[in-house]
């Protein structure tokens, strides 16, 4: 029986850095990773990283390929941005390996798509780190939704407005690395993703619609330099059961915001309500750097250097489900759970196409602001994927 994981990293920038080599090396699931190689163009996150882990020379690789072709591995993680996910991805399922991907699974529905079917056609498992999954309070709303007790979902308002130091690039220290990191990245591919996969666990129902309003007003006004971004967009998303979801996201509050990240969730059903206050998990700072909430449900370090919290045991899950299967110990039907169009993020990436295609296509009632247009999730999933492809996700 297998005890560890041969795994290799493909991508070690920012990710790695805030939370992943703390599973790697510093967590309860530590025990079940061999980090033997890793893949990464740029030369100082490589040497960083392999230097952090052991990993001699001849482990080093610019390019992904040679390190699957030249060493044995069980599984790798793709921590590449969302628009290189799937060439890793899909390269590796062939190869025989299983894959964990941060969110979002993919930028594009013929990303999301290819890398499934690489891994049903191999039967290796594909798994996608939405931390949020893991979020003690989103799990007990999933329960107690499942279990019937608030009826039916109807209308929800959904938050996650970061401090402006997060996209801006005039900010010292940056938050991210590359300066154009806001440019490349947009409210709805880093944050929307987070909300809309949260409330799918929780509800599990298929989006068909989607409408987006982005407004332009804060970041294109930073100096000296400027973002060519949204600051804050509204998506609005109608379910296959009628019910309308607004998840507001953004990066423009003043930096002397209560929490790095501003969120909550209210979540109208036909018999009760659930409100989650996110950034108000029970830690509240007074210090003269100002008044902060602090939020160790997603990273709590332990004494004796152990990181635990949700952000750690949500991927942790992951490669706990790749030694079962590679033991011969995940069931078919444990198998199949991990296979659905919301587990495998899929309904994730056709709500963020969407928005994105709704805001591109939008006009402009106002300065700054984008009104965008009615989006059929349907018809776009037909578009990319083809006829059969509504029905082969559970939306035909
Ligand atoms: N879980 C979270 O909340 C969370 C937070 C941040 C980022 N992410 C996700 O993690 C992923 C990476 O984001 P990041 O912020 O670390 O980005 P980043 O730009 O900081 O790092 C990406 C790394 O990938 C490397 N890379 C690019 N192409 C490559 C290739 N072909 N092969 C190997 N390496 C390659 C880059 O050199 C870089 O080091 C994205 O999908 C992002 O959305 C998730």
């Amino acid at each position: 029986m297998k005890t560890k994981l041969r795994l290799g990293v493909i991508g070690v920038g920012s990710v790695v850095r805030e939370i992943y080599q703390h599973l790697y090396f510093r967590s309860d699931f530590s025990h079940l990773l061999d980090v033997c190689a890793a893949a990464d163009p740029n030369e100082q996150f490589r040497n960083w990283f392999c230097d952090l882990a052991g990993i001699p020379a001849e482990r080093r690789f610019t390019d992904y390929r040679d390190m699957l072709a030249k060493v044995q591995l069980d599984a790798v993680q793709v921590n590449t941005p969302d628009h290189l996910h799937c060439g890793p991805t899909v390269d590796a399922l062939r190869a025989g390996l299983d894959v964990v991907v941060p969110k979002p699974a993919a930028a594009t529905l013929k990303d999301a798509h290819a890398m499934i079917r690489a891994a049903s056609d191999a039967g290796r498992f594909l798994g996608v780190d939405f931390h949020k999954r893991e979020d003690p309070r989103f799990k007990e709303a999933e329960a107690r939704y499942q279990g019937g007790r608030y009826g039916q979902f109807q209308v929800g308002v959904l938050y996650m407005i970061d401090k402006l130091q997060v996209a801006d690039p005039n900010h010292a220290p940056r938050f991210f690395a590359s300066p154009d990191f806001a440019e490349k990245n947009t409210p709805v591919s880093f944050l929307t993703v987070h909300m809309a996969d949260a409330l799918m666990k929780v509800v599990h129902l298929a989006p068909v619609q989607v409408r987006a309003v982005g407004y332009a007003q804060r970041l294109p006004a930073l100096r000296p330099i400027p973002v060519k971004g949204y600051d804050l967009v509204d998506t609005e998303i109608l379910f296959e059961n009628g019910a309308v979801a607004h998840i507001i996201t953004g990066w423009h509050l003043p930096n002397t915001a209560h929490s790095l990240t501003v969120q909550s969730n209210r979540l109208i059903c036909s018999e009760g309500m659930i409100d989650l206050g996110l950034d108000t998990p029970g830690y509240r700072e007074i210090h003269a750097d100002g008044i902060t909430e602090v939020n160790p449900l997603f990273k709590n370090f332990e004494k004796g250097g152990t990181v635990t919290g949700y952000g750690i045991s949500s991927p942790g899950r992951l490669y706990q489900h790749i030694l079962a299967l590679r033991n011969g110990q995940l069931s078919q039907h444990d198998y199949e759970g991990h296979m659905t169009p919301i587990a495998l993020g899929f309904y994730t990436t056709l709500v963020l196409q969407g928005a994105e295609k709704s805001l591109a296509e939008g006009s402009s009632p106002a300065r700054g602001v984008t009104l965008g247009s009615t989006v059929d999730l349907r018809r776009l999933l037909a578009d990319e994927l083809g006829p059969s492809a509504a029905k082969e996700y559970g939306m035909g």
